[in-house]
């Protein structure tokens, strides 16, 4: 898919937009704190997803033009033509088509990944990092993931609260059991595809490297229900003392090896931001492979951390697969860039000659 069109009003620093997009390669080129990210994230709310920063979306709507909604507004074409809405106060609200919508019909429409810095610390970063990605590429490869996720953090609330009141169990295991083994499913076919992935991104791979999924607290049986529940029975005692949910996807581990080793100990840093790299460009593939869409990717000062040759190898490979691709950055590469360059002031948008 492509953003053919966009408007924006109202968007945090952002100035009122309406712009025309081609396929292929953006970069916004400006200084810190023209308005980049900003941009970034408001193509990313219209595509169905969250706000980059944790405050949430009640901090969206320009300060200076209280009670005024944010309004971002889309045309996409490709495998699908549509046009997508959404206005931001408080909540989100969404349309396609000027009908009622919402984020999680527009995010399987039009299919797209965000990397933002912290994701460049894939591979020596906490388990959470690694959890989250997943959850990301999920959340496009399998329409109820989100929603299941979100089910499942509910009832882990509740079991923590009835682990801390010493209460009875086994009603809230039988509720999180058929989430948990339906998350892991997926985790693992999403795996299997980033596989796939993987090996075509060798030119980026240090060498060769594997994915393997670490099932939160469990024994690790091959068949997933059993070893839920043959883990929640081995640990339950534990779990009590504690007080402390042990056994389920949220306490899973995404191990990333080479020749059987970490990667994080075993690679240099540069490596590590390359293997990070890879892994988004998997992402992307194993979207367009499962949902046959090309995914739109935005990319938020991911090029600062890799070195010259890493940056050449990552702009050839995205130019390859044809992707729309939104990329920010701070550091003048323009001279090189294969594609269209924006020039981001003071929350401006222009192209720049
Ligand atoms: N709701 C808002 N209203 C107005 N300005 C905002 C709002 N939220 C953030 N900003 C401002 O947006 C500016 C640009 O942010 P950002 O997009 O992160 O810049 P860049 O990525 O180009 O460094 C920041 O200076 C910040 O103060
Ligand atoms: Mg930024």
């Amino acid at each position: 898919m492509i953003l053919r069109r966009l408007k924006i009003k109202g968007y945090r620093n952002l100035k009122p937009h309406s712009l025309e997009m081609a396929e292929g390669l953006h970069l916004l080129f400006g200084e810190n704190g023209a308005g980049k990210t900003n941009f970034l994230e408001s193509i990313n709310i219209l595509m169905g997803w969250g706000p980059f920063r944790s405050k949430g979306i009640g901090d969206i709507p320009c300060w200076n033009k209280e009670k005024e909604k944010a309004f971002v507004w889309g045309a996409f074409e490709g495998e699908e033509s549509l046009e997508a809405a959404v206005g931001i106060f408080k909540r989100t609200v969404f349309k396609i088509g000027g009908k009622l919508s919402n984020a999680s019909e527009i995010r399987m429409r039009v299919p797209s990944l965000s990397f933002l810095p912290g994701d460049m610390a894939l591979v020596e970063g906490g388990p959470s990092r690694r959890r989250s990605f997943i959850d990301r590429l999920c959340a496009v490869l399998f329409p109820l993931y989100a929603s299941t996720i979100y089910d499942y953090r509910k009832i882990l609330k509740q079991k923590r609260a009835a682990l801390e009141k010493r209460s009875n169990i086994s009603l809230v295991n039988r509720a999180m059991a058929e989430r948990a083994i339906w998350i892991w499913s997926c985790r693992i076919a999403a795996l299997d595809l980033l596989k796939i992935g993987l090996a075509k991104t060798g030119e980026l791979l240090p060498g060769q490297v594997e994915l393997f999924l670490s099932r939160g607290g469990t024994l690790g049986l091959e068949d997933l229900r059993e070893d839920f529940w043959e883990s929640i029975k081995k640990f339950k005692d534990k779990e009590e003392t504690y007080r402390m949910s042990i056994v389920g996807p949220h306490r899973d581990e995404i191990k990333i090896k080479s020749s059987g080793r970490g990667a994080s100990e075993f690679f240099s840093r540069g490596h590590r931001r390359r293997t990070a790299l890879a892994l988004m460009l998997a992402a992307g593939w194993a979207v367009e492979r499962k949902v046959r869409k090309k995914p739109i990717l935005l990319l938020d000062e991911v090029m600062a951390e890799l070195d010259m040759e890493g940056r050449e190898i990552l702009v050839k490979m995205v130019e390859s697969t044809k992707w729309q691709t939104f990329v920010t950055t701070a550091e003048d590469f323009t001279p090189f860039w294969p594609g269209q360059v924006w020039n981001v002031e003071d929350g401006k948008i222009s192209p720049m000659k």
